[in-house]
């Protein structure tokens, strides 16, 4: 691998992804980072790395979805692998507007396998990033295996399942060198204030409101970001094609604990909040998410087995880290969520 296209690099995952990869790794490659920049990509949280690596690194503003636009990345740059990250991914945002969903991560996947096809005597590598909610919801018992039937129950899922039958299918047909994990919840820095970790972690900083879909007691296997960057970089060394792995950080708990966690730690580091005695009274149950799966949990036995990859940070650990984070970031947070960088990309950008 000398030229790797990383679809979707200003998000959380990519843009860790790619840090990783660059401070991490013996990699001594280029990174072509092909992002539509919505509201889920920011290339500050890169800005940096692209200052240190130089042509190394190289931002290509541009949809999956345009054959042409992608056709052009891969090859004005002698792409060999991919990374494919891009994707709308918050399940709220699904359910309200699912039109997008189906644009990028179906289409947009397809597009993308497509044009590897096509380049079959150049492009190595096609590893293809998804979820565990494709195998929809547990009951209290039990974990998603390679083989569990894929059963996803939200928009988001569905068209993250469909991608990754095209994927699996494109590997079976054409034989093209695909790799493909399937992850449990990431959280850590950079990510976007809509999931549950960073928007729990601002709100309990400002003293706002801490909305818990229904009972609180729906149940998430947690996974420090990095761990999972390490593990998509295992599998692309060393994964067999054609081969899907979970990824996953045995790190199950109910959304209720994860937020008085958030909340504990930050009274810690943070200090108390004036009039309150703890954050833990910012919680606020409100309506339930329609369709909301009740439980994911990860058998990652594959991966730690074949490629001898196995999480680093605990729940404990990685919080404390992500939390901190968030507390030394605050202009990063500030231009998130007040869309500044949107105007940082108007200017850079056009538009
Ligand atoms: P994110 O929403 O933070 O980032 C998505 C990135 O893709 C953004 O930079 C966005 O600008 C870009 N993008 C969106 N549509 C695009 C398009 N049409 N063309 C080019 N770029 C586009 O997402 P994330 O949390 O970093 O997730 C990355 C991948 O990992 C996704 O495929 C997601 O399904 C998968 N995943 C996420 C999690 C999680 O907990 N976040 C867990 C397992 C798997
Ligand atoms: P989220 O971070 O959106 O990830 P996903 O839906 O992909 O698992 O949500 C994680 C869990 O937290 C999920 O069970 C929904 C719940 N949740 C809340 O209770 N309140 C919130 O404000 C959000 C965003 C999520």
């Amino acid at each position: 691998m000398n030229n790797i296209l990383v679809t979707g690099g200003c998000g959380f995952i990519g843009a860790n992804f790619i840090r990783y990869v660059f401070e991490e790794t013996d990699f001594s490659g280029r990174i072509i980072n092909v992002d539509k920049l919505t509201y889920a990509g920011n290339p500050e949280s890169l800005a940096d790395l692209a200052e240190k690596f130089g042509d190394r690194y190289v931002l290509v503003r541009e949809d999956i979805v345009d054959r042409g636009a992608m056709g052009r990345a891969m090859d004005d740059h002698a792409v060999d692998a991919i990374a494919h990250f891009a994707a709308e991914s918050h399940v709220d945002r699904s359910i309200v507007s699912p039109d997008d969903f189906v644009q990028t991560n179906i289409i947009g996947t397809f597009v993308l396998l497509q044009l590897a096809r096509e380049r079959a005597d150049r492009i190595g590598l096609f590893h293809h990033v998804s979820t565990d909610e494709v195998f929809g919801s547990l009951g209290e018992t039990g974990l998603f295996m390679e083989d569990t039937p894929y059963q996803p129950n939200s928009p988001y899922s569905a068209s993250k399942a469909s991608s990754d039958h095209l994927a699996r299918a494109y590997h079976h047909t054409y034989g093209l060198p695909v790799t493909m994990s399937n992850c449990s919840n990431n959280y850590g820095p950079y990510q976007f204030p809509e999931k549950l970790i960073p928007l729990m972690i601002l709100n309990a900083l400002e003293g706002k409101p801490l909305p818990v879909y229904g009972d609180g007691k729906n149940v998430r296997d947690w996974l420090y970001v990095t761990d999972h960057c390490a593990a998509i970089w295992t599998i692309m060394q060393q994964g067999q094609k054609g081969r899907t792995y979970n990824v996953g950080g045995r790190n199950e708990m109910q959304n209720i604990r994860v937020v008085e966690v958030i909340c504990d730690l930050l009274d810690e580091l943070a200090g108390p909040l004036a009039g309150k005695a703890s954050r833990r009274a910012l919680i606020t149950y409100v309506k339930d998410r329609p369709g909301h799966d009740r439980r994911y949990a990860i058998d990652c036995t594959r991966i730690e087995q074949e490629l001898g990859w196995t999480p680093a940070e605990s729940f404990e650990t990685g919080i404390r880290k992500t939390i901190q984070w968030y507390l030394d970031n605050p202009v990063w947070i500030d231009h998130v969520r007040s869309g500044t960088y949107q105007s940082w990309i108007d200017s850079h950008y056009g538009g």
